[in-house]
């Protein structure tokens, strides 16, 4: 596709998922910049109805892993160092696409500073379980507000990720 050698487009056709990451924490200036993105994005009515939570706690990662996964060997965010929670109000109208396009600027954002990222299911669906209720407490995550995306940041373990293909058929013309 034509790049019109314009590094926003770049990063966003370049951007793959991540998958196996380095233990090395993510750098914190990066992250604060990558946060900062994420609550950049648009917004129903600029209400910002989320709350953002990153943690680099390994033993609750861990911890939270297990309950999920009942075996420590594996990782449903793939031992990535930072995972960040975004929660929606769900009192308004918007939360989660405004969820979603905070969390799609952040991987964008990450994409360009080398950060991997992998947007999680089996976290954002267990903490929003009868069972995750705990984990989600521990998070402090406010009363009322739903678990939307969770987001694994890292280091991959090597940068020859390709993006999956995408079918062009699927945009029409009215
Ligand atoms: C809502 C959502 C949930 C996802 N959950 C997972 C997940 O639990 N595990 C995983 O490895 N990837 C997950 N992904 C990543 C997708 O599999 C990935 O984005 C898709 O295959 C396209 O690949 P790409 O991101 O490399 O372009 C999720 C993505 C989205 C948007």
């Amino acid at each position: 596709m034509e790049s019109f050698n314009n590094v926003v487009i770049e990063t966003i056709m370049n951007r793959s998922s991540v998958r196996s990451y380095k233990s090395d924490q993510v750098n914190d200036q990066a992250l604060g910049v990558i946060l900062k993105c994420g609550i950049q994005a648009p917004n129903g009515w600029n209400h910002q109805p989320w709350d953002i939570v990153y943690v680099q706690d390994k033993t609750f990662l861990d911890e939270l892993n297990l309950a999920i996964t009942g075996n420590s060997g594996s990782s449903v965010f793939y031992h990535a160092p930072t995972v960040v929670f975004i929660s929606g109000d769900k009192r308004d109208d918007y939360y989660a696409s405004d969820c979603s396009l905070a969390a799609q600027n952040m991987v964008i954002a990450a994409s360009s500073l080398d950060i991997g990222s992998c947007i999680i299911a089996y976290l954002t669906d267990f903490l929003n379980s009868e069972k995750g209720q705990k984990y989600k407490t521990q998070l402090k995550i406010p009363e009322g507000y739903e678990v939307c995306v969770s987001v694994a940041l890292g280091y991959a373990t090597s940068m020859t990720h390709s993006p999956g293909p995408r079918d062009a058929n699927k945009i029409r013309k009215y």
